[in-house]
């Protein structure tokens, strides 16, 4: 007797939600879009069958995938939500069939599956609805390695790119050929979820080209940005040869005036000596230390003499 009652209840209560939900239907935008820091709208709006008048929204809410919290919810009249989101709807009412939710400033971990639900005098519903975000990659840094990287050493050029979903990097050469040796390309991640690619190609000392250029493409294969790297064609090389030639031809011209230099220089000691010789007899010894000083040059005066 009791389980008769029970599945009489169970079919009432069925039924009734079955009525009340055709009642009522909640259109959703089945797939979103949100750019990375912007705001970002997910669209539900509700639907009345006709044969209901004047209807009333007694309670809304939204929630997403793994997180527990209600990121809002309406209820006679009472409205929460957590900081990043409200009703798109500036100034929503409970007659108000657009029951849109906006997200302030979309984030990485805002991307995934929402549900709305909606409790009218006239029924109730749920649907569901989804976000993708995206953030652009920006233009291309490249590093060379080492610093001063030219063409006549071996070296590498680093091209990173940061953006979402995860997209690629490609290197091409100057005349916009992609390079065959197209390196893997690496990826990083962000605290905020962001993919930082990576790629780095190495280039052999004596390459015949001097131009590389890295693009980044986005998770669809659109071209996003690009930045190139001129190699320099070894200026620092050339710089070194003409300095070992210079070397080349003043060397022997030092030598030779450093030479005629240090025998005018014996000379004119040799002459100053003779000169000090006769001051010092002229003078005679107004001061010690300068006598002594003489003496020793007037000895060698001497020595060298004999
Ligand atoms: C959910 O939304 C989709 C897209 O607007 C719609 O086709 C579907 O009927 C809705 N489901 C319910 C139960 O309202
Ligand atoms: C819902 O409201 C938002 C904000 O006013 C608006 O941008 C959007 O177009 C509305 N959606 C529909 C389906 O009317
Ligand atoms: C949305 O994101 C998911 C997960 O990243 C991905 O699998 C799906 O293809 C994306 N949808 C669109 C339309 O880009």
């Amino acid at each position: 007797m009791a389980s008769v009652t029970f599945l009489l209840l169970t079919l009432a209560v069925l039924n009734s939600a079955g009525s009340s939900q055709s009642f009522v239907k909640i259109h959703c935008k089945t797939q979103n879009f949100g750019q990375y820091e912007q705001q970002s709208r997910l669209d539900c709006v509700i639907h009345y069958s006709k044969e209901v008048e004047d209807p009333e929204i007694v309670v809304v809410t939204w929630s997403r995938e793994g997180v527990e919290e209600l990121l809002l919810k309406y209820n006679q009249g009472k409205l929460r939500s957590l900081l990043e989101y409200s009703f798109a709807e500036p100034s929503w009412n409970n007659k108000n069939v657009n029951v849109s939710l906006l997200i302030h400033k979309t984030a990485v971990k805002d991307e995934g599956d929402y549900t709305c639900y909606v409790f009218t005098d006239s029924g109730f519903n749920i649907n569901q609805t989804r976000l993708n975000v995206t953030a652009k990659y920006g233009v291309p840094t490249i590093q060379p390695q080492p610093q001063d990287i030219d063409l006549s050493t071996d070296g590498s050029l680093t091209c990173k790119s940061t953006g979402y979903p995860k997209g690629r990097l490609s290197w091409f050469d100057k005349d916009n050929k992609p390079r065959l040796d197209q390196p893997e390309v690496k990826v990083l991640k962000t605290e905020n979820g962001l993919f930082i690619l990576s790629s780095t190609l190495k280039i052999q000392g004596g390459s015949a080209f001097s131009q590389y250029t890295c693009k980044v493409f986005n998770a669809r294969g659109d071209e996003e940005a690009e930045k190139s790297f001129t190699v320099q064609n070894k200026p620092s090389a050339e710089g070194h040869g003409q300095d070992s030639n210079m070397i080349l031809i003043v060397a022997p011209v030092l030598v030779v005036g450093s030479l005629i230099l240090l025998v005018l220089l014996l000379y004119k000691i040799g002459s100053q000596r003779d000169h000090q010789v006769v001051i010092h007899m002229e003078e005679g010894d107004d001061q010690e230390t300068e006598g002594d000083v003489q003496e020793s040059l007037t000895t060698g005066k001497y020595n060298s003499n004999i």
